[in-house]
């Protein structure tokens, strides 16, 4: 089926297929049942996308960020999430508590194929929107705790988009922490070597060496944390363990931000 999605878009294609394939092994490592189910409604054609680097860098981070909204829910259980690019990711179910309020958001194209499979839940709503506007922030609840998780979305991202991102939610959402995934700038430069996204038509850009170079860029935010995706990756293959020990710097990291 053409689905009618912009060039970003597509690549949630990619992170779907790997959830759906991972979910179908034996031993996997996540689980996401409703992945497979999508692709078959769909009748997209994935088989680009599934190779062994994106694989074991999107399970490392599905991981990861699992992880660390987990930490967060449990100190703050009535916090508003947002999972702001949400693709065909259903990480609410993942995490949920039974007290959060969740919004998948994303851009209008996205979300009209989600919406053919998914339908809004009880605190689990989906909501058009675009990580660059301010529009949709307006018409969320407020909370005094707000959760933003921006997986393989910033960096598609010019630098001046990136400001303008960050921009946005702080001056839209008062106190929150914001899971971002950042990648180096030799990525940013080189979407044709990427063993998946070189089969779409989206292109990487601004990246950086340091989770700190976001606050120069808003200020209003402090960097808790940054960890690179080969602390979990490094546990499964013998590939993952010589990226990280020769490249280290190649891969890319989970910083998590406050304001
Ligand atoms: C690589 S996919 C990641 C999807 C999902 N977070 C995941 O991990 O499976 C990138 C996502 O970013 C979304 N995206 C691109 N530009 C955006 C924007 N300006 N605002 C909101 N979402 C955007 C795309 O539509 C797509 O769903």
């Amino acid at each position: 089926m053409d689905l009618q999605i912009g060039d970003i878009q597509e690549t949630a294609l990619i992170t779907l297929a790997i959830r759906a394939s991972e979910t179908m092994r034996p031993n996997a490592r996540i689980k996401d049942p409703i992945a497979k189910e999508i692709i078959d409604t769909l009748k997209v054609d994935v088989s680009n996308y599934d190779h062994f680097m994106s694989h074991e860098g999107v399970i490392a981070r599905t991981i990861m960020y699992k992880n660390q909204l987990n930490e967060l829910i449990k100190q703050y259980p009535d916090a508003l999430c947002v999972n702001l690019g949400c693709g065909f990711d259903d990480k609410f179910v993942q995490v949920d508590n039974g007290s959060i309020t969740w919004f998948d958001v994303d851009l209008p194209d996205i979300l009209n194929v989600r919406r053919k499979i998914f339908k809004d839940r009880d605190r689990c709503v989906m909501r058009e929107g675009s990580a660059l506007e301010s529009d949709w922030t307006k018409r969320l609840p407020k909370r005094s705790t707000n959760i933003i998780v921006m997986e393989g979305v910033l960096e598609y991202f010019t630098k001046e988009e990136v400001t303008k991102c960050l921009n946005i939610l702080c001056d839209s959402f008062e106190h929150g922490y914001l899971l971002a995934e950042l990648h180096h700038p030799i990525i940013g430069k080189n979407t044709k070597h990427h063993d998946s996204v070189k089969y779409t038509n989206a292109e990487f850009q601004w990246g950086t060496k340091s989770g700190k170079e976001y606050l120069e860029l808003e200020p209003r935010m402090t960097l808790l944390s940054e960890r690179s995706y080969n602390e979990e990756m490094k546990k499964y293959s013998i590939r993952g363990k010589l990226f990280a020990f020769f490249v280290p710097f190649l891969n890319n990291r989970l910083a998590l931000y406050k304001w």
